[in-house]
């Protein structure tokens, strides 16, 4: 069990006037003129946040922006965050972006007991950095008394019940540009689900290792055998059956699944998109995760939006992932047709992977709330 928000004021003998450590992610896209251009990560924190401020509680929140490395760095300061945090849960402090401080990403005891400093609990409600052994997220539980925020929570609940007891038929959706970073969670769910619908970049990986020729579409050639082995072991794995392709002339190409040599395939094809829609359809649970083409750009977008409608439309139980595909559903407009869409992206991943994450794992561990010692 995690430890709840309740423990942690209870642990505290009351919430008034105790200064909370907040560990959120606040790694929201920025423009190149460093504006957010989605705040969907500031707004997921704040029932968590107003939770706390409503028992009167002094709440110190702190994230990282980006990949700084360990130094100041002005393209990822938090003021953009800071000023958006305020006029939506105003009298709440912010810290600068952590990973300023070398101390953030290698875990440094220094650092923990910095940010600890003058803080009487800690909340972690950072759920897409939880897969990170990072100070701001697995240090405070050893220390302060801890509780996982609402979004945390919340995040665990629907991506465990997922792995756990999915209604059937169970279909995942997978996509996005690189099968090595999928491949540990397509093992993974092809045990759990019905079927695992594949496409996006990774999806030529696995077609070379059925024997397409890909073109110039984007290869892994060096996990070929990986998908292959996958595929000869009768997972229940379904591939693109048609791709829409791009000629060096920079025409658009309806085409079967051999490549000319020079041709990038970006999209799956509109016969695939209806049987995967067909499929989404039918089935009682819908994860979706990493978009089916290069959908930034509207000539590829048809595939993704295909998905997504179908998701939206269905009567299953639908999870969207962090990262891409949310991003999507949320320019389609059609992110209050979802069940659940994530807020973590790796973290998301790795959960259902492995079905725990070590930021989750701190706060279980925390002997600060006595979660600890009834596991
Ligand atoms: C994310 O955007 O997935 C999280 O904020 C984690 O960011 P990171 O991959 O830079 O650790």
């Amino acid at each position: 069990m995690l430890p709840t928000l309740e423990t942690l004021e209870e642990a505290l003998g009351g919430l008034e006037g105790r200064r909370i450590l907040l560990r959120a992610d606040f790694n929201v896209p920025l423009d190149d003129n460093g504006q957010i251009t989605d705040d969907f990560r500031i707004r997921a924190a704040l029932p968590t946040i107003r939770w706390l401020t409503g028992r009167s509680a002094s709440v110190v929140a702190c994230s990282h922006l980006g990949r700084p490395k360990g130094q100041a760095d002005h393209r990822y300061s938090m003021t953009a965050v800071r000023e958006r945090l305020t006029q939506l849960a105003e009298g709440v402090e912010l810290l600068e972006n952590l990973r300023f401080d070398p101390g953030e990403v290698a875990n440094d005891a220094h650092f923990v007991g910095r940010l600890v400093e003058g803080c009487d609990g800690y909340v972690n409600d950072a759920f897409g950095a939880s897969h990170r052994a990072h100070a701001s997220v697995v240090g405070p539980p050893a220390l302060l008394p801890s509780a996982a925020g609402r979004l945390l929570a919340k995040e665990v609940e629907v991506l465990s019940a997922l792995r756990q007891q999915p209604k059937r038929p169970f279909v995942a959706v997978l996509g996005g540009a690189k099968v090595s970073d999928k491949l540990g969670v397509i093992e993974a769910l092809v045990e759990i689900a019905d079927e695992v619908l594949i496409g996006g970049g990774m999806c030529f990986t696995f077609l070379a290792a059925q024997g397409h020729s890909v073109g110039e579409s984007l290869l892994q050639a060096d996990q070929i055998d990986a998908c292959a082995k996958l595929l000869d072991a009768g997972a229940p794995i379904r591939l693109p059956s048609d791709i829409v392709a791009l000629t060096p002339s920079e025409t658009v190409i309806q085409a079967g699944l051999n490549l000319e040599p020079d041709w990038r395939g970006l999209d799956i094809g509109p016969g695939t998109a209806a049987e995967f829609g067909d499929l989404i359809s039918q089935a009682r649970t819908v994860l979706w995760n990493g978009p089916m083409g290069l959908f930034e750009d509207a000539r590829f977008a048809a595939g993704t939006k295909v998905v997504a409608q179908a998701l939206s439309k269905s009567r299953a139980y639908t999870v969207v992932g962090g990262g891409d595909s949310a991003a999507a559903a949320r320019e389609f407009g059609l992110v209050a047709d979802m069940d659940h869409v994530s807020t973590g992206g790796g973290a998301s991943l790795e959960l259902l992977q492995h079905g725990d994450l070590v930021g989750i794992q701190a706060l279980r561990e925390s002997t600060h709330t006595g979660a600890g010692q009834h596991g």
